[in-house]
Parts: C-alpha cells; structure tokens; sequence
C-alpha cells in the first residue's frame, strides 16, 4: 500500500522519470521531484497530478554533478513533507557533461567518464544516504536506482554510461546489506533502449529503435511507462523480501 506515502525522484520532469511520477501519484502517493532546468515543466505537471489525484507534489532544483547538493535540496523537502519512504535515483546527465564519456572507445576522456560516475554513483550515494536517514525515522523504506542493460550488452558509444550503470548495481547491493537492519530495502531497476530524450539525443537513434524492435521478442522500443510498474512492486510489500537485486525490463533484448 502506497497511499498516503512519499516518494522522492531525481529527474521527474521528463522520460521515465516523469512516468513514475505520475504512477505513484495515480495510486495516490505524494511526490517529491527534482528538476535541472525544466522549472515549467515541473510547475506544470505538480499542478497535474495535485488536482488529477488530490496527492501533494512539490519540485526542487538539483544539479546531479554537485550531489552533495542533495543534503540542501532534502532540507527544503523536510519543510514541505513529514516523511519520507520510497527514494529513486533516476536523473541521467547528457550534453556537453558528457563529452569524453559518451562516444567511442578511443575517444572516451577522464573528464566525462567522470561527470558520470559523479552524476549515476555519487549522486545515488548522496541522495540515497539523505533518504535513509529520513526512512529510518519512519520505520523503513524502499531505495531504486534506475539502471540500464548497456552494462550488459554491447551499446555503441555507451562505454562511459554502461560502466557506471554497471558500479551503481553494486552500489546497490552494498547500501541493501548494510541498510537491511534499518528496514529498508535497496534495488535497481534495469531498462533496455526506452524511448525517452537521453535515447532520442543518441546520433544512431534510428538504428538503435530498429534494432531493438527486431531483437525484442515483443517487436517494440520500450516506452518510459514500462519500467512504472517494477517500481511500484519494489515500493509495495509485494518485494518485502527483496532487496540487493536488480530488475531487468528489456522487452526480451538483452538475450537475442
Ligand atoms: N532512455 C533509456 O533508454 C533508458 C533505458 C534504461 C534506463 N534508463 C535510465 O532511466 C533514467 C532516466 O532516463 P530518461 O531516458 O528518462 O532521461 P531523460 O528523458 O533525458 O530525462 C532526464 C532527467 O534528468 C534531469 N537532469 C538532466 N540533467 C541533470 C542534472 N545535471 N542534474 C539533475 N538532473 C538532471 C532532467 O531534468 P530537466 O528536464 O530539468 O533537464 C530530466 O528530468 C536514467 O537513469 C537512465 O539511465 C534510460
């Protein structure tokens, strides 16, 4: 039961992130999300799902390359909301962060390597630990950070993002042994290709969507409200046994 309880996202403005906020605010969740720039479009959706599900909404500016940032933007979320249970780590860098990071092998750089790992592991680890110290308050809780199957199959030009991805799932398995006896519980949900902006920002995007809708067994890209549901089971006592493991939702991708 997630009603009457509250999540807090990074990145809920756009994508996968802006799914999941909806869904938790369906089921009527309030949330807490997080925005880089699109400060409209986060005004608008709070006054979307406050009035389309009677749930509290709220949105803080956060830049995931400062997470240390996080301890300031949670102070302002402790002015607007007594407590907190669920936290996704969702937001995802792209642009001119992630030259270096994002190309080629030979052209991968220190620098963007990186801005993504302070961006995908850093940041979880800061927003994760400011979470679970609000959790603990109220019993327990739920922890996700949203991953991607690039770190299992080969993704062109994905070296940087893929191998962060790859060290924030062992990140989660850490937090969760050492976070169990708080009564919280910490996974990741792993997408295949999702057509969403980071996607679409890909230079072989056609070629990525046509191969992927020949590879999945399901003949379809993933859309964001795909991985929603994985979510909501890893915030429900559906999961409350689970925790260390990562949730692969690829459309059948990553085995053909
Ligand atoms: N798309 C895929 O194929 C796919 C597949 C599997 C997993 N994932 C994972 O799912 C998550 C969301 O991906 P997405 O495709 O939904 O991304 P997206 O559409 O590009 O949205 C990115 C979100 O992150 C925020 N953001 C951007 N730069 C930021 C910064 N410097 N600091 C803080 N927030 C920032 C954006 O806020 P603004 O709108 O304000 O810029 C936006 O809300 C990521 O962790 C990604 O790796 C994606």
């Amino acid at each position: 039961m997630i009603k009457g309880k509250t999540l807090f996202i990074s990145g809920g403005t756009r994508g996968i992130g802006k799914a999941i906020v909806y869904a938790f605010a369906k089921e009527g969740c309030n949330v807490a999300f997080t925005y880089a720039s699109s400060a409209d479009a986060a005004n608008d959706i709070i006054a979307d799902v406050e009035s389309k599900y009677g749930i509290k909404a709220r949105a803080y500016k956060l830049n995931i390359l400062e997470p240390e940032t996080y301890k300031e933007v949670y102070e302002l979320f402790d002015q607007d909301f007594d407590r907190l249970d669920f936290f996704i780590s969702n937001a995802i860098i792209s642009g001119r962060a992630v030259v270096g990071g994002f190309g080629p092998f030979m052209r991968l750089k220190p620098k963007g390597l990186n801005n993504i790992y302070t961006a995908t592991v850093d940041a979880f680890v800061v927003g994760a630990q400011e979470a679970a110290k609000r959790m603990e308050k109220v019993g327990g809780g739920s922890i996700i950070s949203m991953s991607s199957t690039g770190n299992l199959v080969y993704t062109p030009n994905y070296a940087g993002h893929g191998t962060n991805k790859a060290a924030v799932e062992a990140m989660v398995r850490y937090a969760a042994a050492e976070l169990g006896e708080k009564g919280i519980r910490v996974n990741a949900v792993s997408g295949g290709p999702i057509d969403t902006d980071a996607l679409r920002a890909f230079p072989n995007y056609e070629e990525v969507k046509s191969e992927v809708v020949s590879r999945s067994p399901l003949s379809r890209m993933g859309e964001a409200e795909d991985l929603t549901g994985a979510c909501l089971f890893l915030c429900s006592s559906a999961s409350s046994w689970m925790t260390g493991q990562t949730v692969v939702i690829d459309g059948g991708t990553t085995f053909q």
